[in-house]
Parts: structure tokens; C-alpha cells; sequence
């Protein structure tokens, strides 16, 4: 697709890849509606952005039926959409003991329940040849400790896309799906950090991420997963899961230390 001139929006749109990726849209001559909680996050974004003037804000307190269906409503009412990037998302370092029903629910509802329902309101008002684009983790692909949760609701908006794209198959809405690897944001703290510098696992930048994304748009292949090793691993998983779980087995230790650090419990 080319993007010039292309009506996107972009949840989650005040956090790390967010921005990145609003900026790099931007440049492109797309024209975005950037949604989030944060107006003051996005007002600034913004005012970043090449033509500001171009780029709408819709905020959303909570997501709630309404403010989607009023969402939905504006596109009826001021044009079609061109492309819907669920990209808001959340996650929870922490071992599954320590999770509150709470985590578990905010995780399931942000990373699956708000995409699969933004999608239903939206989809109708997504022009021919449009796109929906569901931001996914590597962690979606791999079950990985400390992330039980995380990893779960990663992969079911992963086979929610697989299977969205092949009920929507020659109807002109493409359904694509990306799943970065360890990436440089707010949404990892400094413990995550930590774990992965002493594990050895690569982190990307947001704009590394988001000239990928760009590019999963243009070429609308169907889906990235990035770091090559990550994509090796992705596929040991899926043939040899025994080979993974050893290998994750061994730094169990590690990951378990960071996580008690991190959630107040025994230090490493
Ligand atoms: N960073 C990574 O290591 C990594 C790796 C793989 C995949 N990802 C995925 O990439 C996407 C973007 O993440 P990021 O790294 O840019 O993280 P981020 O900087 O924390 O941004 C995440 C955004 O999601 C929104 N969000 C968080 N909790 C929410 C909630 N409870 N309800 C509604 N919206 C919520 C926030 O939007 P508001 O502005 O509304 O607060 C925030 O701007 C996520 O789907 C994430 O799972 C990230």
C-alpha cells in the first residue's frame, strides 16, 4: 500500500512504539487519528508531527462501548478509515503467583478484548484495499515465565488476526500482524532491562520497530516477527517445544530473581 495520503488509526498512540510510529506515518504522507488515554501525551506527539493540522486525536478514558461506538460513528460521519493499527498494550513482568486479578484482567482486556472489539466496530468503515494491523509480541509465539499472562493474550491476538484475515480473504481487508521482540519503552522497567542485558537478549529501538512496521504496511506481507533468533526460537517451539522448555528451564532462576525484585519479594 502506499501510504500517502491514507487515513490511519493508531492506538496506544502517546507510548514508546506509538510515537515512533506515528512519526514515521507521518513522514510518509499518511493522515492519522491518534487514540490513547493521554491527551497531553498526544497534543504533544502532535504538535511533532509533520502538518499537524492533518492529525485528529480521539481520547479514550477507558475504552468503554461508547467511546468506541462513537469512535466507529465519526469515521461514518467524516470519511473512511484506511488503516486500523491495534497497537495499545500492556504487560505485567511478574511470576504468575504474584499477578493480581487485577493484572490478569487489564492484560486480558487492553492486549485482546479492546483490539477484537475495536475491530468489530471499525471494520465496516475500512475502505476497499484497507488494513487492519494487530501489534503482537514475540512473547505471543513463545510462552516465556514471568510472562504467563502477557504471552497468553499475545497469542490470541495473534490467531485472532490468522483467522480474522482468512474469514476476510477477498473481501479487500487485508489483516496483518507483527510481533517485535524486546523493544526500548516504558512498557519494560528497569528490571526487564536488567534480565535481558544479563541474559543476553536483544532490544530494539522504537524506530527500528516502527520503519519495520512501515514497511509490513507497504509490502502488506502478512506477518513479521522480528530478531532472527527469535525467529529460530519461534520455530524450535513450534517443532522441538521440549528443546525450549530446557533452555528456558536454565534461566529460570535468573528470570525468577528479577521478577520477585521487581514485584517486592527476595532480592537476586
Ligand atoms: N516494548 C516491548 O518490549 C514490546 C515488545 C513486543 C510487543 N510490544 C507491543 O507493542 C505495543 C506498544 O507497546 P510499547 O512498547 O510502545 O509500550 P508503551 O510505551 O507502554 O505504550 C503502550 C501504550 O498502550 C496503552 N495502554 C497501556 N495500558 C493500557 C490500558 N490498560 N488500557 C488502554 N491502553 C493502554 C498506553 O496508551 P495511553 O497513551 O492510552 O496510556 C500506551 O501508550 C504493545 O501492544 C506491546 O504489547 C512491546
Amino acid at each position: 500500500m502506499d501510504l500517502t495520503n491514507k487515513t490511519v488509526l493508531l492506538t496506544g498512540a502517546g507510548g514508546g512504539i506509538g510515537q515512533a510510529l506515528a512519526l514515521a506515518l507521518a513522514k510518509k504522507g499518511a493522515k492519522l487519528c491518534l487514540v490513547g488515554r493521554n491527551e497531553q501525551a498526544m497534543q504533544l506527539l502532535r504538535q511533532h508531527l509533520p502538518h499537524p493540522e492533518r492529525h485528529a486525536i480521539a481520547v479514550m478514558q477507558t475504552y468503554s462501548d461508547d467511546e468506541i461506538g462513537a469512535l466507529a460513528s465519526s469515521f461514518n460521519m467524516n470519511g473512511k478509515l484506511d488503516i486500523l493499527i491495534n497497537n495499545a498494550g500492556c504487560s505485567h513482568f511478574a511470576l504468575f503467583e504474584q499477578h493480581s486479578f487485577e493484572d490478569i484482567r487489564e492484560q486480558i482486556r487492553t492486549n485482546i478484548e479492546i483490539p477484537a472489539l475495536l475491530t468489530r466496530a471499525l471494520l465496516s468503515e475500512i475502505n476497499p484495499g484497507g488494513i487492519v494491523l494487530n501489534i503482537g509480541s514475540i512473547f505471543g509465539e513463545i510462552g516465556h515465565p514471568a510472562w504467563s499472562v502477557y504471552s497468553a493474550t499475545k497469542a490470541a491476538i495473534h490467531r485472532f488476526s490468522e483467522a480474522l484475515g482468512r474469514e476476510l480473504q477477498g473481501s479487500g481487508i487485508s489483516v496483518l500482524y507483527a510481533a517485535p521482540r524486546a523493544t526500548e519503552t516504558s512498557l519494560n522497567n528497569e528490571d526487564v532491562y536488567a534480565l535481558n542485558r544479563k541474559l543476553g537478549n536483544g532490544m530494539d529501538s522504537p524506530g527500528f520497530v516502527a520503519a519495520r512496521i512501515i514497511r509490513l504496511l507497504e509490502t502488506e506481507q502478512k506477518r513479521y516477527r522480528f530478531g532472527a533468533m527469535e525467529r529460530l526460537f519461534v520455530k524450535l517451539n513450534a517443532w522441538f517445544p521440549a528443546v525450549v522448555d530446557g533452555a528456558l528451564g536454565k534461566k529460570l532462576p535468573v528470570i525468577r530473581a528479577f521478577a520477585r525484585r521487581t514485584n517486592g519479594g527476595e532480592s537476586e
